[in-house]
């Protein structure tokens, strides 16, 4: 397809999300680089790497655990320790400074971690005691899953107590806003599907009680950030990390016309398998999950210019994020708008080994 001059335009022309003004409506996908230092902190290194991308209408941070219950990876930042936020803040600085803009995502992993990767090598925790399939990424390789121990109900208001902690050090590191991160089979994806999800008590069992606790994070989010300062992601179709639903459609719908009551920002939809096929159930659309909700849309999984290009010509999306693109292309609003060409980055860059393949990447 030939892109025409309207629809280029319009992609990369500037255009209001929440309080903000982005300079363009491509944006940066969370992407885990697992390159976080001493005390699960980010440096200079990876403030380097954010600034080259400053120019992505918003960068979206990769993943961030909320504690150290919620890590599931070797080397990834946190955002709950003052050490911690020193080290964003020297990202969001650098983004800043390039007047750029940044969005912490606020993760917790549940039960895609590992006892090597927990306080003390206790079990992770999830909605109940069931193995996910495959393996954690820890610090001396990759180690089988184990069963992890289900939540109390007396222990929620915990997690959503870490939620609000990391929201309010996500303040404290001058991010302009937070994305939760509901997707990807994490916990809060966790608690929402019912393969995963088979408690008896208020936040299992029918569709309002497994979206209780997100609905619970959210609004004790808004107390901590303005509403349209905050995003949510979400990956209803996607089976990654062992996740399903027998009734996506229902579920996820039943989530946004909630979370309408909180006026955020953004759903910010994986369209399809993660990293894999955009294939789409039958019953189910995106389109309609769009419809229902009274915010903006931010499209992702498998976007190239001619599909993101044809997502605005059709307004299937208000804005397009790239992940993989982005990690060769730093500049990769620039090389989209000119035509010029793409740099694929090897897997194996993708995760750990310092500045190689990380902020090497040479603008075009
Ligand atoms: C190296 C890598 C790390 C990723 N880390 C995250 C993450 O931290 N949080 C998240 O929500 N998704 C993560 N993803 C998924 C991406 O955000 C995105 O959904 C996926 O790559 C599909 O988009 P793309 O086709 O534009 O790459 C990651 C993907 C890759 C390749």
């Amino acid at each position: 397809m030939t892109a025409t001059k309207t629809s280029i335009a319009d992609l990369f022309k500037p255009a209001k999300l929440g309080p903000f003004t982005l300079s363009n409506r491509i944006i940066m996908a969370p992407l885990t680089r697992s390159r976080a230092g001493k005390g699960d902190a980010q440096g200079k290194m990876n403030a380097d790497y954010y600034s080259q991308r400053a120019s992505a209408g918003l960068i979206i941070s990769e993943a961030t655990q909320i504690s150290q219950q919620g890590k599931g990876y070797a080397f990834t930042p946190g955002i709950y320790t003052d050490e911690q936020v020193n080290g964003w803040t020297l990202s969001t600085d650098a983004v800043h400074a390039k007047s750029g803009l940044m969005f912490a995502q606020l993760w917790h992993v549940g039960r895609i971690s590992h006892p090597d990767l927990q306080a003390d090598n206790q079990l992770p925790v999830a909605p109940s005691a069931i193995r996910p399939e495959g393996k954690a990424f820890t610090e001396t390789g990759f180690k089988d899953f184990v069963t992890p121990r289900a939540l109390e109900t007396s222990e929620i208001p915990g997690i959503i107590q870490q939620y609000v902690h990391a929201a309010e050090c996500a303040k404290k590191a001058k991010f302009d806003g937070i994305e939760i991160h509901a997707a990807n089979g994490y916990l809060l994806d966790q608690f929402l599907r019912d393969k995963t999800n088979r408690r008896t008590d208020n936040y299992g069992g029918s569709i309002e009680n497994r979206a209780r606790l997100l609905l619970e994070v959210v609004a004790a989010l808004t107390t901590v950030w303005s509403p349209d300062c905050i995003g949510i992601r979400l990956s209803p179709v996607s089976h990654a990390n062992d996740i399903a639903d027998s009734h996506p459609m229902e579920t996820f719908s039943y989530v946004v016309n909630q979370l309408n009551q909180f006026n955020i920002a953004y759903i910010h939809c994986i369209e399809g398998e993660t990293m894999g096929p955009r294939t789409i159930p039958a019953d189910f659309s995106f389109a309609k999950l769009r419809n229902l909700f009274n915010g903006r849309y931010i499209a992702n999984n498998g976007y190239d210019l001619k599909l993101a290009l044809q997502a605005r010509d059709n307004n299937l999306a208000d804005f397009i994020c790239f992940g993989r693109l982005f990690i060769a292309n730093p500049d990769l609003v620039a090389r989209l708008m000119t035509g010029k060409k793409l740099t694929e980055a090897p897997k194996e860059t993708w995760y750990g080994n310092g500045a190689h393949g990380y902020t090497d990447w040479p603008v075009s």
